[in-house]
């Protein structure tokens, strides 16, 4: 089992949503915090919120979009920690509509947020964890990994290859002392991105509570678990059988009502 308490993590997304629970979860077992995000105030918001855990904090405005901005945040956090243990790569983007109407500027963006910028940090804190033969990459996904929701394709399609990527690297770094999770809510309720439309997701796709999205978090760096899915049983009943027949599954999504709900999410 691997402690939390004294390790130093970088968390992207750490302004608003699920980023500061995810912080706060972390700092209340010893960790000290490293909180990246574009947002200078809802960052300085987050740092007082921990102030009443003896950690470390600290903060970094970044773009992720920008490659070099992601070179400069790892840097700055070094350079301020000393270290790395812990990277979670959190911040995310839902670029959400008919894939057709989307500008392609609102695609790309959505790529070089989900995908590109975790890939690039995970590059860029690799080599240190590497010669420490100790660390952890911990990548937010999303249930979206396992089954692709219409009028969230780009979105989907980020999450699917964070996950494949993830477990691509556990195999190829097993037994270096660094280890991957990927964990996989489903809608998540109270904060975030799907919060803000304020609806109710249908029983047949569930949704899943900040508390538990963080807890799963916590649990899977202690446990070095690889793949966590954060929804009820029947999500999961589901991805399953999507796996073994993608056009049943397809039928199935538009029959529980998943393909309306999305529809209709984005005002179509
Ligand atoms: N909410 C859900 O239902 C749900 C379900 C499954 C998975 N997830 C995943 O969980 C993660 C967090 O989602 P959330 O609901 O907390 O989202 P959110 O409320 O929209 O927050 C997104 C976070 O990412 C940061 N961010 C966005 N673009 C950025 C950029 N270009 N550079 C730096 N930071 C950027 C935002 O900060 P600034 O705006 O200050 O930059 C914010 O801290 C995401 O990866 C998401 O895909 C969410």
């Amino acid at each position: 089992m691997t402690s939390i308490d004294s390790k130093y993590v970088l968390l992207t997304g750490g302004s608003r949503g699920i980023g500061p629970i995810i912080a706060e979860t972390l700092a209340k077992r010893g960790a000290h915090i490293a909180l990246a995000a574009r947002s200078e105030e809802g960052l300085q918001k987050v740092v007082e919120s921990l102030k009443k855990f003896d950690v470390q904090t600290m903060i970094a405005c970044v773009d992720l979009a920008q490659p070099l901005q992601c070179q400069e945040l790892v840097s700055t956090v070094m350079d301020k920690f000393g270290t790395i243990d812990i990277l979670i790569n959190n911040a995310g983007l839902e670029t959400e509509g008919a894939y057709t109407h989307l500008p392609w500027e609102a695609i790309r963006e959505t790529i070089e947020v989900n995908l590109i910028a975790p890939m690039y940090l995970t590059h860029l804190v690799l080599p240190h964890m590497l010669d420490k033969k100790s660390g952890h990459i911990v990548n937010i996904a999303s249930v979206g990994a396992k089954c692709g929701a219409p009028y969230a394709a780009t979105y989907c399609a980020t999450k699917a290859g964070m996950l494949e990527w993830s477990q691509a690297l556990s195999l190829e770094l097993a037994n270096t002392g660094v280890h991957f999770s990927t964990i996989c809510p489903g809608y998540i309720t109270e904060v975030g991105m799907f919060a803000k439309f304020g609806l109710t997701a249908p029983r047949s796709i569930g949704s899943c509570t900040p508390a538990q999205v963080a807890n799963a978090v916590e649990k899977a760096i202690e446990h070095n678990t690889l793949d966590v899915i954060v929804n009820s049983l029947p999500n999961r009943l589901l991805f399953a059988l999507r796996e073994l027949s993608p056009s049943l599954g397809n039928w199935l999504l538009n029959k529980l009502g998943v393909v309306d709900f999305q529809r209709m999410k984005v005002g179509l």
